[in-house]
């Protein structure tokens, strides 16, 4: 592993984030390598603490990933921190000092990594306070990384785009999709481009339909406070879908670099339909959950509204208008409180146009049943790919056949998780698994439409039983198509 030299300064150094995914993250690329000596990180928060105690907790964090003797403490005398008023200028210069020296001592070349993950309404007067107290640096890098949410509609994303866009260029701003940090999800590019059989076959000439379901059996927890202003839609559709939608629909890129990566998914999200008022209606269901046996419904959660008209379900149909996709819908659904905790994609191919093998007897006239093609995101890692094959026997009856393949358990063990190949990615620079400027403003048009139309019309909700798949509405809209979820109870 090549060693990456960076001086780090994490805001919302003691928020559940960093102690449950950044503090570990970064320890598994000091056991790798990728960070060793010529690294430090300087914390932040409101709450006043000594560098002896952010060690502390850092090393209370990483306690139990297995490592050398002595590895844990060498790894956690990397940490200082500063107690720090993202309002007040006078606090950066502290900061401005503390950084000078720790880039001395620790010879980090002047590489500064900032990274933002506490409330968002901070984030833009942290990126403007960066640069004018001096934060910055000449002689190495500046790059910033920063936590969803990036905005709340297309206004306010860009808002806050432009505020940071006062300190950072594009290629130094690393907007963090951890979906795209998923190693099922950076595969759904191997697949396609790396298997002529597949990608030959990625168009409406031979694909039905395609199925995306991030699927939660977790209600909203402690985070009501959050999510019942937010809802499903912000929460999971604009981000994450829609990042995998992309993927799915792009054309191939001229090179697998970030540059051409970024160029195809945006060309593919400028090829969304944006949908008028009643198409968003036609084609968007939200549901929210109900209560069952001891549990009590969305809306008597700790911290939710108690008439609250948040989704915590939804379900659509997208349509791409460009010469790949033209006529084949993209249905998507994520929702809380659902049957399992998985995430799959299905494509559906279409039917031969003449099943040879159909028997005018049987009330079933087709018996040649779809391809499916399924990338399985989580908790498997795999591919799955239905096949019709012969009935072993007698006669001549044909039954559907899964080829699958899932990874191995120590496969999926030694592979990072979403925020340590992340943040890998923003030390070296790379921006693919990263969500563009351009990527989010289209996909907050996108969802805008959806938001303001639920925004006026008040839903019937509770619509759906915990453990279900959501509500009716979410079968029907396929069901109106002549079509099926593919993953069903
Ligand atoms: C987050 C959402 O972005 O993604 C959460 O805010 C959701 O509400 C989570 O639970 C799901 O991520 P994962 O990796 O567990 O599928």
């Amino acid at each position: 592993a090549t060693e990456n030299k960076a001086l780090i300064t994490l805001f919302g150094a003691t928020g559940d984030l960093a102690k449950r995914k950044l503090y570990t993250s970064l320890f598994k690329l000091y056991q790798k390598g990728y960070l060793a000596d010529h690294f430090a990180l300087l914390g932040t928060s409101r709450h006043e603490m000594s560098d002896e105690e952010f060690q502390e907790l850092v090393l209370n964090s990483i306690k139990d990933i297995p490592a050398k003797d002595g590895e844990a403490e060498a790894f956690s005398k990397h940490f200082f921190y500063c107690a720090h008023d993202v309002t007040k200028p006078e606090h950066y210069v502290k900061l401005k000092d503390r950084l000078a020296e720790l880039d001395k001592q620790f010879g980090t070349e002047g590489n500064r990594l900032f990274y933002m993950s506490m409330a968002p309404q901070f984030f833009g007067t942290i990126a403007i306070n960066i640069k004018k107290q001096g934060l910055l640096t000449d002689n190495g890098y500046n790059r910033l990384v920063i936590e969803k949410p990036f905005g709340r509609d297309f206004d306010s994303a860009k808002k806050l785009n432009d505020e940071l866009s006062q300190t950072f260029e594009e290629n130094q701003i690393f907007r963090i999709d951890h979906y795209l940090g998923k190693e099922m999800v950076q595969n759904i590019q191997a697949l396609r481009f790396g298997n002529p059989i597949i990608e030959a076959l990625w168009n409406n000439r031979y694909i039905d339909n395609i199925q995306v379901t991030l699927s939660e059996k977790l209600g909203v927890e402690e985070r009501a406070g959050y999510y019942d202003n937010s809802g499903a839609l912000r929460d999971m559709v604009q981000n994450h879908i829609m990042q995998v939608v992309a993927q799915l629909a792009m054309e191939e890129p001229v090179a697998f670099t970030d540059d051409d990566v970024r160029v195809e998914k945006i060309k593919a999200l400028r090829s969304l339909r944006v949908y008028t008022p009643s198409e968003a209606a036609a084609n968007f269901v939200r549901g929210q959950y109900g209560a069952v046996n001891d549990q009590p419904d969305y809306r008597h959660e700790d911290g939710v509204d108690p008439e609250s008209g948040t989704e915590t379900f939804v379900a659509a149909k997208l349509m791409f208008d460009n010469y790949r996709w033209s006529g084949v819908p993209f249905y998507v659904r994520t929702g809380k409180k659902l049957a399992d905790k998985f995430t799959r994609i299905d494509i559906v191919f279409k039917k031969p146009l003449i099943d040879i093998f159909a028997n005018p007897d049987t009330a079933d006239k087709q018996a040649l049943k779809s391809n499916v093609l399924t990338i399985y995101v989580e908790p498997n890692s795999g591919f799955g790919l239905r096949l019709n094959a012969k009935h072993v026997g007698q006669g001549f009856t044909t039954e559907p056949v899964d080829l699958n393949f899932v990874q191995s358990d120590t496969a999926k063990k030694e592979s990072p998780e979403p925020y340590e190949r992340l943040f890998h990615d923003a030390l070296e620079g790379n921006h693919t698994n990263f969500a563009s400027w351009a990527e989010i403003a289209y996909a907050w048009k996108f969802v805008d439409v959806i938001r303001n139309l639920w925004d006026i019309e008040k839903p019937q909700f509770p619509n759906y039983t915990p453990g279900s798949m959501g509500p009716a509405a979410a079968s029907e809209l396929l069901a109106r198509d002549g079509r099926k979820w593919v993953y069903d109870l």
